[in-house]
């Protein structure tokens, strides 16, 4: 297990705040939906954070702005200690790269395997032509596929291998960090589990920092060191993987271990067995977000929204579990 928390920080994220304007219906009003609130995170060197929660809980939203794809409405994102802004779009890509859920869509069809690995490092100009060559079919033979597949097109392959040219377009001018969105999810369970070792090999190899985000808790088990958990846009509880699956410490994380003792495979998402459904993220509810579908809520929760606080078990933010405890 790596001491990773305790490491270098290359990636952080102070206060993000993120709010879509969006329309309701078509005739009507515009609203904001508050899809990150308050998020602080780091990540720090060659260490796995696994970010988890249901579909729709900001989880894609705070990717896309570690990538500087979307501009938070507040709050800062630092790269090695520096304000993200202040790097180009083609500096940020040295340092941070994407891998997506669905490689199909994130590889151009058109053009054959060995120019969408080749075309990051014809943009970074680096090497002459004769290395680029060299360091495209060595980064072919990394992720694991053969040589011939360089003269082939994105649609003339499996999905576990699209999804392995993803990781090599991603890897080829050896970023510091990896944000990996799903990357398995769309794959048969046999081939994510080839893809999840390859991306440990990998990690090990070049020393690389993810960011791993996924629904399946199973995923985050496997390869994070650390879990964020997410509810309605907000970190509920962050901790190492032990803690987390061990002793969780949020109700909402205790809700998702307890669904997973019940796998439903097929389904994209765990059955969470709540009282309520998930709520409208235009209209949150008040408090804690979670407290209409806890079992432990008590009146107060509905009063007060809790921040997320120290505990020797990890960060949780649950009024039961701090306000109250050291009140006792
Ligand atoms: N471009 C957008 N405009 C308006 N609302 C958006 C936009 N993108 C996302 N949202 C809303 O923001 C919230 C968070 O969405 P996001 O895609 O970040 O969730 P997610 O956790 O990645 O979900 P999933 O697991 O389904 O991928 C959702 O309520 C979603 O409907
Ligand atoms: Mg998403």
């Amino acid at each position: 297990m790596k001491l990773a928390s305790k490491g270098m920080s290359v990636l952080e994220l102070q206060d993000i705040q993120k709010c879509y304007d969006v329309r309701l219906g078509m005739f009507g009003g515009r609203a904001k939906l508050q899809a990150v609130r308050d998020v602080s995170l780091n990540l720090c060197k060659g260490e796995t954070l696994g970010v988890v929660g249901e579909s729709g809980c900001g989880k894609s939203t705070l990717a896309k702005i570690l990538m500087g794809l979307l501009k938070p409405s507040q709050g800062k994102v630092l790269i090695d200690g520096q304000p993200l802004e202040g790097f180009s779009p083609k500096d940020l890509s040295r340092k941070v790269q994407p891998v997506f859920q669905n490689p199909y869509s994130s590889l151009n069809p058109r053009k054959k395997i060995f120019d969408i690995i080749s075309m990051p490092l014809e943009l970074h100009e680096l090497g002459t032509k004769a290395d680029r060559r060299k360091t495209v079919m060595d980064m072919i033979e990394k992720v694991g596929l053969p040589p011939s597949i360089a003269e082939r097109f994105p649609s003339q392959l499996s999905g576990g291998q699209r999804q392995r040219i993803a990781i090599a377009r991603a890897l080829v001018v050896r970023p510091e960090v990896v944000i990996l969105d799903e990357p398995t999810s769309a794959l048969d369970v046999s081939v994510q589990a080839q893809i999840l070792n390859l991306l440990k090999d990998l990690q090990q190899e070049y020393g690389l920092t993810y960011l791993m985000i996924s629904h399946d808790l199973s995923v985050i088990e496997y390869l994070a060191d650390r879990v964020a958990v997410m509810y309605l846009g907000a970190i509920v509880e962050v901790a190492s993987v032990d803690k987390v699956f061990k002793a969780p410490q949020h109700p909402y994380t205790q809700a998702l271990l307890d669904s997973v003792l019940t796998p439903e495979p097929g389904l994209g998402l765990p059955h969470v067995n709540l009282t309520a459904g998930f709520p409208n993220p235009l209209n949150p509810p008040s408090g804690c977000a979670f407290h209409p579908r806890c079992v432990s809520a008590l009146p107060e929760c509905a009063q007060h929204r809790p921040q997320l606080t120290s505990t020797s078990l990890g960060d949780v933010a649950c009024l039961l579990k701090t306000d109250f405890q050291q009140k006792i």
